[in-house]
């Protein structure tokens, strides 16, 4: 008889630095009373992540979602965005606030990315952009979509909040595509209580962004767009400062537990695991998903969730439902 664990096991606990080194940090916060609005530990911050993806043209948020939201508005883009339901609603809804309208098609059945042949068709006159998601993690079919994107003089657009600290062939994936969002939620491995970042390529668009997540404040006296309010706060950059130092930590420890479960789940009837990414890709092991064949595993997916539950483990249907089956109230 297998026992229940004894404390509750979710499927993410956020990673600390210890308490004795956070509360030293904090020190410097409470000594220079200045809480938000462009402090010196999100200064510093700011130049810690320059560093870290070796570019200026980064921008800091208070969340991914919001990232996301200004990212589309201070690039523009409007009409149709084709993108993927197989993602968490913040994507769908940053396209939304932004008056745009998704255009959803399939995802490819090994990575759970965008599938190009799909994309391509779904191109309308009306089309703009198209929004990838580097879903748990997995890189998009990098190559294919910015071919599709060129033809099509498209703009493409990362949804990277699972990706921080993946590489593909030496590179941050912020290299790729027009611009790239990252989630610092608590629910990643690498975090900074909540936060969000853009990457861009386009060094103009530095200050739109900057614009819009201070009400469009352009100096003291001067609001030059219809921004709103999405400035990191000292205390989350205290913490995603922090943890920087332990992105490679965090990702080796989240690769030794990836290792143990492909290594007892392998071969178990019925449980697909995701095949091994290319050789070129340095993966963050955010996440373990796997998927349940009802027939040959003789319990459903749902069935299993239920069955987690009575030994103290809690795991998470993702994504569901879709973000395309969610019925959506208008008020
Ligand atoms: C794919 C995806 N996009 C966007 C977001 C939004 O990020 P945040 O929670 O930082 O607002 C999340 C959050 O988990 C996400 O999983």
């Amino acid at each position: 008889m297998i026992k229940a664990f004894e404390q509750p096991i979710y499927v993410t606990r956020p990673y600390l630095p210890k308490r004795e080194l956070f509360c030293e940090g904090l020190k410097e916060i409470w000594e220079n009373r200045w809480l938000t609005n462009n402090g010196p530990v999100l200064k510093r911050f700011t130049q810690q992540l320059s560093n870290y993806f070796n570019t200026d043209n980064i921008c800091i948020f208070n969340n991914g979602t919001l990232a996301l939201q200004i990212g589309l508005q201070g690039m523009g883009i409007s009409g149709e965005v084709i993108t993927t339901s197989f993602t968490f609603v913040a994507t769908t809804h940053a396209l939304f606030w932004n008056n745009i309208r998704p255009v959803f098609v399939d995802i490819e059945p090994d990575y759970y990315t965008l599938d190009p042949e799909k994309v391509e068709a779904a191109i309308t006159p009306r089309t703009t952009s198209i929004l990838a998601v580097h879903v748990f993690g997995h890189p998009c079919k990098l190559k294919s979509l910015t071919d599709i994107a060129h033809r099509h003089k498209l703009k493409l657009i990362y949804d990277a909040a699972h990706a921080f600290g993946v590489q593909v062939g030496n590179q941050p994936i912020s290299n790729f595509g027009d611009m790239s969002v990252f989630s610092f939620h608590a629910t990643k491995p690498y975090h900074s209580i909540e936060g969000g970042m853009l990457t861009f390529q386009d060094s103009g668009l530095k200050k739109n962004f900057d614009y819009l997540k201070n009400f469009g404040f352009k100096n003291e006296i001067e609001v030059v767009m219809p921004g709103t309010n999405a400035k990191m706060n000292e205390l989350q950059a205290l913490m995603g400062s922090m943890l920087l130092e332990h992105v490679d930590k965090i990702n080796k420890k989240g690769k030794q537990i990836t290792e143990v479960y492909r290594e007892k789940l392998k071969g178990v009837p019925g449980i697909h695991l995701v095949p091994g990414l290319p050789k070129d890709v340095l993966y963050n092991y955010a996440y373990m998903p796997i998927e349940v064949d009802e027939d040959e595993f003789c319990m459903s997916r749902d069935g299993l969730y239920e069955e987690l539950k009575k030994y103290n483990i809690f795991s998470r249907r993702y994504f569901y439902p879709l973000i395309c089956i969610h019925i959506c109230l208008f008020i």
